[in-house]
């Protein structure tokens, strides 16, 4: 089998515990054998940003920035346990983060759909795609408890010192206060990501906000994405896509009466706990893939969305064979690879990908799978290990 020629490089970021034992089985194994492809690879583990003091985390997120195709292994993000366990020189912040300031893009959640695997919602037979405004609001919020009589305000004050107040509150006794904020600039960022997005992938978008309460604040989120829309409008109407702002509670209580097939952008909060839910509903974090979208369209970066399952690393490094998912790192892999192939118009390569996507499907289909899929399917579905899958798969690439 001659080997497909990608001649632009991709960045290639890897992480910890069994992600990273999954991301080297899939290189070795479902990649490097069957293309000519040259990575630019960067050790994003827990001990390689201790050594490097974390230089590592922004010289690939930069390098992302130079190639325009990025993908990420998950990595630990250390509390103070983790600290403690690999004697760190601080509690680094989330690598996802630090790419994600460089970048300034949108995460955007996307379910992996396997006929075999029953949704905990049922008729949920399109994806639903979920992308997150991760800046401001409550994430950068000051909080005041107040234990006695007074008044809480709120004030700007500009460089040359004039001031605007408004009061929030009269306590009579004690409460608590909090004040946050988002800027225009990444609301704006925000809107170009989701409506680039819907464009690339040809699926309808909606925006939540509770601009009926928030008639600043949540107003001006649709504001921004009713401006950007205009530039977007002939093409949305040339692929039949709509756009539309919704209630959040209209759009909740829509999540559950659709059949998925679209994109809903939300506002930071929402989309913590709207990207949860959804995951859940449609089976298993280890289904769920995560894409990093520049505003511009022109940068992605691909991600599985779980974390690096140490419970299977423990039983890993004790020898235990593990049954641990591979399918959202595997299309972590096929998701860049596409647009790498979309980017130099390699149509070879835009196959291969495709195909490795639909052997993965195919499998599961046919009755092959992980013991936490199995689980999901009822007590008769028999499960395999990871390293029976990989070879499963490998069959069929070859054959
Ligand atoms: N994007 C990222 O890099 C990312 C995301 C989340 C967590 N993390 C890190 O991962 C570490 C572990 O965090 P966690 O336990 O909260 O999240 P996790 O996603 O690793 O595990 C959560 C649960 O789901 C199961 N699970 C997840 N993926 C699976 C798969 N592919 N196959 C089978 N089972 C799977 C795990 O066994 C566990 O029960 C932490 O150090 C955290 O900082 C990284």
């Amino acid at each position: 089998m001659p080997k497909i020629v990608v001649k632009n490089k991709i960045v290639n970021l890897n992480g910890d515990e069994m992600a990273r034992v999954l991301w080297n089985k899939i290189e070795n194994e479902l990649i490097l054998p069957y293309l000519e492809l040259k990575l630019s690879n960067f050790d994003l583990s827990i001990t390689n940003r201790d050594e490097t003091n974390d230089q590592v985390t922004s010289d690939a997120a930069n390098e992302i920035k130079k190639i325009n195709v990025g993908l990420k292994c998950a990595t630990i993000t250390p509390d103070d346990k983790r600290v403690k366990e690999y004697n760190l020189k601080k509690k680094y912040p989330s690598p996802n983060g630090t790419i994600r300031n460089i970048l300034k893009g949108t995460i955007f959640r996307e379910p992996i759909m396997i006929d075999k695997i029953p949704k905990i919602v049922d008729h949920w037979n399109k994806p639903v795609i979920i992308a997150r405004h991760a800046f401001g609001d409550i994430y950068r919020s000051k909080e005041i408890v107040v234990n006695k009589k007074g008044k809480l305000t709120i004030c700007f004050e500009d460089e040359d010192g004039n001031k605007e107040e408004k009061l929030i509150h009269n306590f009579e006794t004690g409460g608590v206060g909090l004040a946050y904020f988002n800027v225009f600039e990444s609301i704006n960022d925000f809107a170009n990501s989701c409506f680039n997005f819907a464009c690339k992938r040809k699926v309808s978008l909606f925006l939540s906000t509770k601009n009926t309460i928030l008639q600043k604040y949540d107003e001006s989120f649709k504001q921004i994405f009713d401006d950007v829309f205009k530039k977007f409008k002939k093409e949305f109407e040339k692929n039949n896509l709509t756009y539309q702002h919704r209630l959040i509670d209209d759009m909740v209580a829509c999540l559950m009466k659709w059949s998925g097939g679209f994109i809903w952008a939300c506002k930071n909060y929402d989309g913590d706990v709207m990207s949860d839910l959804v995951a859940q509903g449609y089976g298993s974090l280890g289904l769920m893939t995560s894409v990093l979208q520049s505003p511009d369209g022109k940068i992605l970066k691909s991600e599985a969305a779980h974390g690096t399952i140490t419970s299977h690393f423990r039983q890993h490094q004790q020898g235990i064979q593990t049954s641990t998912n591979p399918i959202a790192s595997i299309f972590a892999w096929t998701r860049a690879l596409k647009q790498r192939a979309i980017i130099d118009n390699n149509s070879g390569l835009l196959k291969f990908s495709e195909n490795l996507e639909n052997i993965c499907i195919e499998t599961i289909d046919n009755g092959f799978m992980t013991k936490d899929l199995a689980l999901m399917c009822g007590p008769e579905q028999k499960w395999i290990t990871t390293n029976e899958f990989f070879d499963i798969v490998k069959n069929k690439i070859e054959n």
